[in-house]
Order: structure tokens, then C-alpha cells, then sequence
């Protein structure tokens, strides 16, 4: 049966890497056994532009009605005025909250051929390989009341609220330790139970799910310990569990452990529906929409690329289509190719985003 996806290019260089995800569609379709059915709508500022909305309910629907979402990035300058409501980021967020994809998972691995693209010291990062899982759906990003209210003449106030419900933290904290044991079975649970009751009801309910789970190894360290840890020593996490603020901080910090935030993928998973072996989900690159190198085939379409086989993995149950996709990239870091994000030396060949896409085809042809 054909997979309907439905892929939002989004804004800058959404577009570019969105193109190159399709030759990969086009050659899954011709050459595995799944098939596609690709609708492509707008999103962010590309949608304020044309509907004064960065999403509209017909995307919404249609996001609710796909089998999975592929989208490229959202945001730009041009956008950034306008008012909080209105801007590129909620139509992100919107979909995140709607479609209830509570669970984000953000893998920080290192290719071998790219331990020298990282700021950190090859024995500190060769052969990391973390996941972090990003509560979503809560937390402070969505927590009531929040705003911006003048209280005097000259005084404004700005706030939000920082809330965890104990159903949320429960099932976000069952995925950690779920992961876990497909893995290390070694499961960290960050938060600020020091300072913010909110993450100390964190911590006790994870404390309570670890008792499903007496085989993992549970760790618990405060925030601002954790940046520093991954920083100093990263190869001592394997799985991290941790808030929504906490996580986006802490992903893009662990991305450049890895070299470049363009290697990076994500997976945004809802709950199972019951009986069935089906979830929402939505695959995005970690990276953002880069309006600096936007149009120009610079962009690294590799954290896309790896998103699909994210999504060949969690939705579609083709690990082994996951793990081509990642050995072809490994050959062609391997062999030398990179683009502008990733290229350190003159002995690699720099390819433009459309090319890197080409190169992958003929890497999968050649499988
Ligand atoms: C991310 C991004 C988003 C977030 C923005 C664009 C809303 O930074 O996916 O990490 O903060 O979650
Ligand atoms: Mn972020």
C-alpha cells in the first residue's frame, strides 16, 4: 500500500534539502518494495506569505490524515517581527501540539570520517553515539499562563509558565527507558530538581517508572551539570531523557559534538493507537532554515536524508533501509565528498547540496 507522506519544505534552505529528500523517494519507490505518494505544502513564513498563517487547517488535517511528515525548517529574518502568534515557529509548534507528538528523539552520532570536523578532540567524540529524547509537548513551550502585559507605565511584564503533569512525564520517561533497553541499557534523566518543583516531580516520577524497569542503569544530573558533562566527557551518556527547554538546548549543544548540526535527524512520535502498530510521527532535521546560505546549494542535505531513514525506521519497520542509507553516507564521507558545513581540509572534494543528493543516488545504485 502506498505510504502517503506529506513533506513541508518550509522556509530557506528547506527547500533545497527538501528536493534532494525526493530523488531519495523517487529511488526507494523504484527500488524497495514501499511506495510513495509525496504531497508537498507550505509551512512557516512560506505560508504567512501566501495565507497570513504559518500553517493553515488544510495542512493541519492533511498532516493528521499522513503517514508520516518530512519537513525541512521554518523561519527567516523576513518573519521575525511579526507577532509572536503569527510567526514561522508556531506552525511548528502548532503541529507538534495537534498532532500530540509528545516524543522527540535526536540521535548525536559521529561518522568516523568526520571526527575532525568537531571543536572537540578526536579521543573525546570518536565513535559517540547518544540519543537524546526531547519531551514535546509540554513544559514550558506550552505551559498557561504566558505573555507579554504592561503592569505600570514604564514596567512590562514578560512571562511563561514552566509545568509538567505527572501523566507526561510518565509516559515521556517510559520512552527513555524503553530506548534504553534496546540499547545500553543506560538511561540519564536530566532536569533542575534543585531549583524548579516542577522537574523535582520530574525526577520522582521517573524514579517511580524505573521500577518497571530494574534493569536500567538510571542517572539523574541537574542541567547545567549535564551541558557541562557532554561537553567535557559526552561518551558517558548513551540515552538522555529531559524536558522540552532542556532538550533543544542540550541537542544542539550535543549536534556539535558531532561536527555539524547539518548531520543531525529527527524523529517527533506520538502514542501508539491501541491494538494497532501505528503512530504519528514527523521527521525533521535539527537544524534550522540557515537564510544566510539559503538558494545558494550550500546546504548539507545530509540531516534530511537521515530523517527519511529515521522515518524508514520508526514508521515503515525497514531498519535495514535505515542502515543503507547511513553505510551509503558513510561511503561517500569515506571516499571524501562533503559540503561546505563539514569540508576541513584540501584533500576532500566539496559538493553543492544538489550534488551530495546526486552522489547518494548513485551510492544506493550502486548498493
Ligand atoms: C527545534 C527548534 C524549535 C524549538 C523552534 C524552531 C520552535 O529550535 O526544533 O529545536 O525550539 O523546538
Ligand atoms: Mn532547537
Amino acid at each position: 500500500m502506498k505510504k502517503n507522506i506529506l513533506l513541508l519544505p518550509g522556509d530557506g534552505i528547506g527547500h533545497e534539502i527538501s528536493k534532494e529528500a525526493e530523488k531519495i523517494f523517487n529511488w526507494l519507490d523504484k527500488n524497495t518494495n514501499l511506495e510513495f505518494e509525496i504531497s508537498k505544502e507550505l509551512i512557516g513564513g512560506a505560508s504567512i506569505d501566501e495565507y497570513g498563517e504559518p500553517i493553515t487547517n488544510k495542512v493541519l488535517n492533511l498532516a493528521k490524515k499522513s503517514d508520516a511528515i518530512l519537513l525541512g525548517a521554518v523561519g527567516g529574518p523576513k518573519w521575525e517581527k511579526l507577532d509572536f502568534i503569527k510567526r514561522p515557529e508556531r506552525g511548528l509548534l502548532k503541529i507538534r501540539k495537534e498532532l500530540d507528538l509528545f516524543a522527540n528523539f535526536r540521535p548525536a552520532i559521529v561518522f568516523d570520517a568526520l571526527v575532525s570536523a568537531s571543536s572537540l578532540k578526536e579521543e573525546i567524540i570518536s565513535d559517540l553515539d547518544i540519543m537524546i529524547i526531547r519531551e514535546l509537548t509540554s513544559g514550558i513551550y506550552f505551559g498557561e499562563p504566558r505573555g507579554i502585559e504592561k503592569i505600570s507605565e514604564n514596567i512590562k511584564k514578560g512571562f511563561n509558565t514552566l509545568v509538567y503533569h505527572s501523566d507526561e512525564i510518565e509516559r515521556i520517561a517510559t520512552v527513555g527507558f524503553e530506548i534504553a533497553m534496546k540499547r545500553n541499557k543506560k538511561l540519564c534523566s536530566i532536569d533542575k530538581a534543585n531549583v524548579l518543583e516542577s522537574t523535582e516531580l520530574w525526577r520522582d516520577v521517573v524514579n517511580d517508572v524505573s521500577k518497571k524497569f530494574p534493569e536500567i542503569h538510571l542517572t539523574h544530573m541537574y542541567v547545567d551539570n549535564a551541558a557541562m558533562q557532554l561537553v567535557r566527557n559526552p561518551k558517558q551518556f548513551d540515552v538522555i531523557v529531559t524536558t522540552n527547554m532542556f532538550g533543544d538546548i542540550l541537542s544542539d549543544c550535543a549536534s556539535m559534538l558531532t561536527g555539524s548540526l547539518g548531520m543531525l535527524p529527527s524523529a517527533s512520535l506520538g502514542e501508539f493507537n491501541t491494538g494497532k502498530k501505528i503512530r504519528k510521527a514527523m521527521y525533521e532535521p535539527v537544524h534550522g532554515s540557515a537564510p544566510d546560505i539559503a538558494g545558494k546549494n550550500l546546504a548539507n542535505p545530509l540531516a534530511m536524508i537521515q530523517s527519511i531513514g529515521m522515518m524508514l525506521e520508526y514508521s515503515f519497520s525497514s531498519l535495514d533501509l535505515n542502515n543503507l542509507l547511513k553505510s551509503c553516507i558513510n561511503n561517500i564521507l569515506n571516499n571524501g565528498y562533503r559540503t561546505e558545513d563539514i569540508f576541513s581540509n584540501s584533500n576532500e572534494k566539496k559538493l553543492g547540496t544538489s550534488e551530495m543528493g546526486d552522489m547518494l543516488v548513485k551510492e544506493l545504485e550502486a548498493s
